[in-house]
C-alpha cells in the first residue's frame, strides 16, 4: 500500500515536464524552519568564506587526473555538487584530522585530500574496500599515510567508541553514508558523545532526501542548510565545536 502511494506520487510529480528535465529527481517535503535551531557566527563565517573560495577555485586537477572515470564531470559542478565546497572547507578548517563516513568511489575523499594541509590526515570509513570501486583514489595517498580507510560500521556503539578519540581530534566530520533511515540516526546518536573542541564542523549530505528530513530536524546544535551552494539533494553544516545535541 505504501509502495503504491509512493509510485502514484512519483507519477504525479513526474507528470510535470519541467521536473523530467533533471538528471535525477527525488520526492521530498518542505518544512518551515521557525522553531528550528539557528546558525551561529562560526557557520555564517565559514560558509561565506567557503562559498567565495569555491567560486574562485576549480578542481580541474582532479577532473583531468580521473578523466577515464564517468563521474569525474561532477567535480566542477558548482553549485549543485559538493566537491568544490568540501575542498574549500578542508583547506580552511583542516588541521589534524578529517573524518569521512562513506568512501564509495572516493570523489569526496579526493576533494577533501586535495584541499587539506600537509599536517592533516583523512580517515574514511566504509563497509566496502575503496579498491572495489572504479576509484578516484590513489594508492600513494594510502602508502604515505595521508589517507586511511577503515572497513567498520561506526553506527555500532562499540566501533564508534573505538574511534571516539579520533573524532574528538577532528576538525571536519563528513557524513555521506547510506541514508537508509537506520545508519544516520544511530551514528548521530553516538556522535552526542564527542567532546567540545576548539572547532569542529559536521557536514551532513543529502539532508533533503525524505529519509533525512527528520534526521536533520532532530539536530539541536547550531546548523545551516547550505543546499543552494553544495549538493542539490541537500547539504547541512552543523557546528559541533561545543559537542553535539541530537533528539532522534
Ligand atoms: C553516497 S556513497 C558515499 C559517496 C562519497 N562520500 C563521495 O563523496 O563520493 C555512500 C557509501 O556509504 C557506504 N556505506 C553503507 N553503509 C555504511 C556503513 N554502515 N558504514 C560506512 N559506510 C557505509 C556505501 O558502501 C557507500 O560506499
Amino acid at each position: 500500500m505504501r509502495m503504491a502511494k509512493k509510485t502514484l506520487m512519483r507519477r504525479l510529480v513526474m507528470s510535470q515536464s519541467l521536473l523530467r528535465q533533471g538528471r535525477h529527481s527525488e520526492l521530498s517535503v518542505l518544512v518551515s524552519v521557525d522553531g528550528d535551531v539557528s546558525p551561529n557566527d562560526f557557520l555564517f563565517d565559514q560558509s561565506l568564506l567557503a562559498i567565495q573560495n569555491a567560486r574562485e577555485t576549480n578542481l580541474e586537477d582532479l577532473t583531468s587526473r580521473n578523466k577515464h572515470l564517468p563521474d569525474a564531470v561532477y567535480y566542477d559542478i558548482f553549485p549543485g555538487e559538493h566537491y568544490r565546497l568540501l575542498h574549500a572547507l578542508a583547506r580552511n578548517l583542516g588541521k589534524r584530522n578529517i573524518v569521512e563516513i562513506g568512501t564509495y568511489t572516493g570523489m569526496g575523499s579526493a576533494s577533501l585530500e586535495h584541499g587539506m594541509p600537509e599536517s592533516c590526515k583523512l580517515t574514511t570509513f566504509d563497509i566496502i574496500p575503496w579498491g572495489e570501486f572504479r576509484t578516484h583514489l590513489d594508492e600513494r595517498s594510502f602508502a604515505e599515510g595521508r589517507v586511511v580507510q577503515f572497513l567498520e560500521d561506526i553506527s555500532d556503539p562499540k566501533m564508534f567508541d573505538k574511534h571516539l578519540d579520533l573524532l574528538n581530534r577532528s576538525e571536519i566530520i563528513f557524513c555521506d553514508a547510506p541514508k537508509d533511515g537506520v545508519f544516520e540516526p544511530k551514528f548521530l546518536s553516538n556522535l552526542t558523545r564527542i567532546k567540545p573542541t576548539s572547532s569542529c564542523l559536521l557536514i551532513l549530505d543529502d539532508i533533503r532526501l525524505l529519509n533525512m528530513v527528520g534526521v536533520w530536524r532532530a539536530i539541536r546544535s547550531p546548523k545551516l542548510d547550505m543546499t543552494s551552494f553544495e549538493h542539490w539533494s541537500g547539504t547541512g553544516l552543523v557546528d559541533v565545536s561545543n559537542g553535539f545535541q541530537f533528539e532522534g
